[in-house]
């Protein structure tokens, strides 16, 4: 697929930036990305929920995105699976989060790991173990000291067993993320003052774990320093407010290749230019972490999926339900991510400025001193081609 919806400029650019996972280190972060080993780093992730496929798939799906240019494997923590009842632990097969997570270090990628514990995901009960709803008392997702106890306990268990592994990047492992909660916001104003008070509550529990690795809440506008409020959405470049802090990079965790599909109803097609516009868009406005959700998909297995959800999870992602890449998609995205790394130094190193170069295009244009330089030519004109001048050239731009 070789649809060129803008042009791209690169003067002397230098640095290969090193995909592997190298070395021990702490992972941090500044206003423009997540910091590893002392580098800024611009990373391009997928999800793939290790339950939503077979172990037998996991390395050849981690290989294929890899190989499409993808840097992190992101995968929520499915905690009815695992805790089928209070105390007793699932780990097996399907369910072996240690070996899927050590797969991915195999291949020299990095992990993103979001804990929830809810993780909606349109999965069975959210994720949530359906043996809560019978302790006394409880109140899911607030303020509420015996929901408070079983997150924390769940939570607490998940991260002391990564630890044990030396799974996170601070003990040399593959995890630089986790996730706490989950697109709370969207519920939060039902609990009044004591949905705040949790939020609270639930970054300082995940922040006294001691993970050494950064925490992110997606879809949570006052997410707690130094916690980091994330985007999901399709649109992000167009829809995010972007970080609460200058401190804190722009982080997309949910960029939707399709949608999840209802019985019923049509695939969600999305395409592959709409996708790649809008990752460019984000990164133009300094974004720097993008994950595609789902990357794959897969399968939901027995009753595991929402009940309205059909078997099939996002058939539409770059590999499809069976892990067969689905193309243009999964080509067109790797050639974007090939391009953009191409041009990290001025990307991450630089300076970003950005002014009109039409009624409805603008340029965004990040200079280091050294005289490199990346520019994004931007056609929001979703009607036709249109001819624009930047520095002394012409340049014809796709719509969109
Ligand atoms: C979680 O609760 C169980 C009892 O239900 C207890 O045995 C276990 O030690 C707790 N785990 C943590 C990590 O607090
Ligand atoms: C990483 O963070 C942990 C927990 O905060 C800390 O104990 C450790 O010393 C840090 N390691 C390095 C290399 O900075
Ligand atoms: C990108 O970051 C720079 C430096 O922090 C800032 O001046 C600029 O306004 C940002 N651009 C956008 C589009 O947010
Ligand atoms: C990377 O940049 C160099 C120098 O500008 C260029 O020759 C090369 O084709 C670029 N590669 C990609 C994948 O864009
Ligand atoms: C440049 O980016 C800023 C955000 O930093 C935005 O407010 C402004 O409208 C942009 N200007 C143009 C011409 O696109
Ligand atoms: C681009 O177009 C979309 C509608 O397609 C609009 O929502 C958005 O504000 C536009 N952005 C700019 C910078 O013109
Ligand atoms: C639009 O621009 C592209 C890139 O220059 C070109 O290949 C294509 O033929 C143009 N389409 C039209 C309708 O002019």
């Amino acid at each position: 697929m070789k649809a060129v919806w803008w042009w791209w400029i690169c003067i002397a650019v230098a640095a290969q930036v090193s995909m592997a996972t190298a070395g021990e280190g702490n992972v941090t972060y500044d206003g423009r990305s997540l910091i590893i080993n002392g580098q800024r780093k611009l990373l391009f992730s997928g999800s793939i929920h290790y339950p939503r496929s077979t172990p037998e798939m996991w390395p050849s799906l981690i290989d294929k995105a890899k190989e499409g240019g993808v840097d992190v494997i992101q995968t929520y923590v499915f905690w009815n699976v695992h805790e089928p009842q209070p105390g007793q632990y699932d780990f097996s097969g399907r369910y072996d989060l240690v070996k899927f997570i050590k797969e991915i270090q195999a291949q020299g990628l990095y992990a993103c790991l979001r804990i929830g514990p809810f993780i909606e995901s349109e999965w069975n009960y959210g994720g949530l173990p359906f043996w809560l709803h019978d302790v006394p008392g409880i109140v899911y997702r607030t303020d509420n000291e015996p929901f408070k106890m079983y997150m924390q306990n769940f939570t607490t268990k998940i991260v002391n067993m990564m630890k044990s592994e030396g799974l996170y990047a601070s003990q040399g492992g593959p995890i630089i993320l986790s996730q706490i909660e989950n697109e709370y916001q969207n519920v939060e104003a039902a609990f009044h003052e004591e949905g705040a008070a949790y939020v609270k509550w639930a970054a300082k529990m995940a922040v006294n774990l001691g993970t050494g690795v950064p925490w992110i809440m997606c879809k949570q506008t006052d997410a707690p320093d130094p916690v980091i409020n994330t985007c999901n959405g399709m649109r992000c470049g167009e829809t995010f407010g972007g970080p609460n802090s200058p401190n804190k990079p722009s982080l997309w965790t949910e960029d939707w290749t399709s949608f999840y599909q209802v019985y019923g109803a049509e695939p969600y097609i999305r395409s592959a230019e709409d996708i790649a516009f809008h990752v460019a868009l984000f990164i133009a406005k300094n974004g720097s972490y993008i994950n595609y959700y789902m990357y794959h998909g897969g399968t939901n297995f027995g009753r595991t999926s929402s009940a309205y959800v059909i078997t099939g999870y996002y058939d539409q992602a770059p590999l499809d339900e069976y892990g067969l890449l689905r193309q243009p998609k999964w080509g067109h995205l790797k050639e974007l991510h090939a391009v953009i790394k191409n041009c990290s130094t001025p990307l991450l190193q630089g300076v970003q400025s950005n002014f009109s170069i039409g009624p409805l295009q603008q340029a965004y244009v990040f200079e280091e001193g050294r005289g490199a330089c990346a520019a994004f030519l931007v056609n929001n004109d979703s009607r036709g081609n249109v001819t624009v001048q930047f520095r002394d050239n012409s340049f014809e731009l796709l719509p969109k």
